[in-house]
């Protein structure tokens, strides 16, 4: 049910953990399943680029590999390119996720916004194509089922 690469990254979680000098901070819950995200950046302010990003996650097995494939995915890339780790790129690196895990990458890609988000506001800049993340993503996965 669940691909090699998602078992290794829910075994084995990447950036696990806080960065407590982080530049932009996110959190996002969906009330359906109780699960909440927590993506931390920490941006060179010169470049723009994500150094380093972490995760905590209390949730289900799909929601951690997620959110350790979403850190993997962003660091490296600068605040703008951040915005290509939609949760679909999430999934496609992870070689998919069960349809009813769906919701758990849309958590990953809600919390790297939110953390985006916070670091723009913090800055005084704007993402181009950010919006601004909900704090609960399970309105937007029943807007999506319409
Ligand atoms: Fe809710 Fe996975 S079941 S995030």
């Amino acid at each position: 049910m669940y691909s090699e690469k998602v078992m290794d990254h829910f075994m084995n979680p990447r950036n696990m953990g806080e960065l407590p000098h982080a530049d932009g901070v996110g959190t996002v819950g969906n009330a359906k399943c109780g699960d909440i995200m927590r993506i931390y950046l920490e941006v060179d302010e010169e470049t723009k680029v994500i150094k380093d990003c972490k995760f905590k996650t209390f949730g289900c097995g799909a929601a951690v590999a997620t959110s350790s494939m979403a850190t993997e995915l962003v660091k490296g890339k600068t605040i703008y390119e951040a915005l290509q780790v939609t949760n679909k790129a999430v999934m496609d690196a992870l070689d998919g996720l069960p349809q009813v895990k769906v919701h758990c990458s849309l958590l990953a890609e809600e919390a790297i916004h939110a953390a985006l988000w916070d670091y723009a506001k913090k800055h005084g800049i704007t993402i181009e194509g950010l919006k601004e993340p909900k704090e609960d993503i399970h309105d937007r996965e029943e807007n999506e089922n319409l």
